[in-house]
């Protein structure tokens, strides 16, 4: 057993750091590969590179996991609609058809993701047996947001659309959790050892409307999970309090702290779960002093419990690598 899962299964105290987005943006040698396989969707489907770039951070930084280079988004693509990603302004999702969503299998959908498969079977054999290769998925709701895109709202979610769709809506979530369970399966069975969700896009759910497209949603793939024995870690973003809501209800294996939490309440709060993550990429972004002088207060406040080193969100483009090795090296010595 990697200690990832020692640590999410047995809740042993031991050390075990990786970051949210390390393999990529800010890695040069990310950005060479980058800079010749213009089309993002392409080198996610490019199983040799993508098993290559997952294993970049785990070469220069000796991370204790891997997590697989490819994208939430894989599963909108699979599921037949166009994802580009715009230079300097993010992805962008071809209009959403309802008859072309519901017009899928789950042959054609495993199909399409066939190299994503792939590229987790080399990386697997190629890492080293203590270290885990995470699989992951985008949360329902967070999906939900990508594929209808302006149809629920321009810069943020606009209810009175939500509602008046409430039907589509809960047609799409109800089909995308079933293409997700696929979708962690698939990666399970190729090799992956623990699954995270990301949920980016929680914070945009009104508190009365949680339970509905955040906690029911996360507690069902949690639930599949559980029942494959597989770890699963989950990462409400943007929820505050509520957090502690949604730990008492999905009781995931592991759950990530965005930059918002403060962990002395985490630690009053969240109870019965492994708590991973939490400091601000931004942090990294300061000296070296204030870099240690941040991360020192989430080691200080777990140093007693089983906790997995991480971050508050995904590593930024402009973080020096330098720093974060400094920051690996500041945590294995602490
Ligand atoms: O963590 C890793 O290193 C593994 C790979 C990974 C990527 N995306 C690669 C990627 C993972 C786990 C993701 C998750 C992801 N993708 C999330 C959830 C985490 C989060 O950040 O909240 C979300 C919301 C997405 C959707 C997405 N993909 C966006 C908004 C963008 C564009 C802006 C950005 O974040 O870079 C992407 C593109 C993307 N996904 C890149 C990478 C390395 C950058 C691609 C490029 O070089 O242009």
């Amino acid at each position: 057993m990697s200690d990832l899962e020692e640590i999410l299964i047995n809740k042993k105290v031991c050390k075990s750091v990786w970051f949210m987005r390390q393999a990529g943006r800010y890695l040069p040698e990310f950005r060479e590969i980058r800079s010749q396989n213009k089309d993002f969707i392409q080198l996610c489907l490019n199983s040799d590179l993508s098993s290559e770039i997952t294993l970049q951070p785990i070469k220069r930084f000796n991370l204790d996991s891997a997590i697989i280079f490819s994208d939430i988004l894989m599963v909108p693509y699979a599921l037949g609609q166009k994802v580009e990603f715009i230079k300097d302004h993010g992805p962008k999702l071809e209009e959403f058809k309802i008859e072309n969503f519901l017009n899928n299998n789950k042959n054609k959908f495993s199909q399409k993701l066939q190299p994503v498969y792939k590229a987790i079977k080399n990386t697997r054999e190629k890492l080293e047996k203590e270290k885990s290769l995470i699989a992951f998925i985008g949360a329902p709701w967070t999906l939900l947001i990508y594929m209808l895109g302006s149809k629920i709202g321009k810069n943020q979610v606009d209810y009175e659309i939500l509602k008046k769709k409430e039907f589509e809506v809960n047609l799409i979530l109800d089909n995308l959790h079933d293409y997700l369970c696929l979708h962690i399966e698939n990666q399970i069975a190729a090799g992956a050892n623990v699954v995270q969700i990301f949920d980016s896009w929680a914070g945009l759910i009104t508190p009365e409307n949680l339970q509905d497209y955040c906690y029911i949603p996360n507690l069902k793939l949690v639930d599949f999970c559980k029942n494959k024995k597989i770890p699963v870690i989950c990462f409400p973003k943007g929820i505050s309090e509520n957090y502690k809501e949604f730990n008492n209800l999905v009781k995931p294996n592991g759950l990530n702290l965005d930059y918002d939490i403060n962990p002395i309440w985490a630690k009053e709060n969240l109870k019965n779960v492994v708590l991973q993550g939490g400091l601000s990429p931004n942090a990294l972004l300061s000296s070296e002093k204030e870099i240690f002088k941040r991360a020192e207060k989430y080691l200080d406040t777990f140093k007693k419990s089983p906790y997995v080193f991480n971050l508050g969100h995904g590593l930024l483009p402009e973080t020096d690598p330098v720093k974060v090795e400094k920051l690996i090296k500041f945590y294995r010595e602490y």
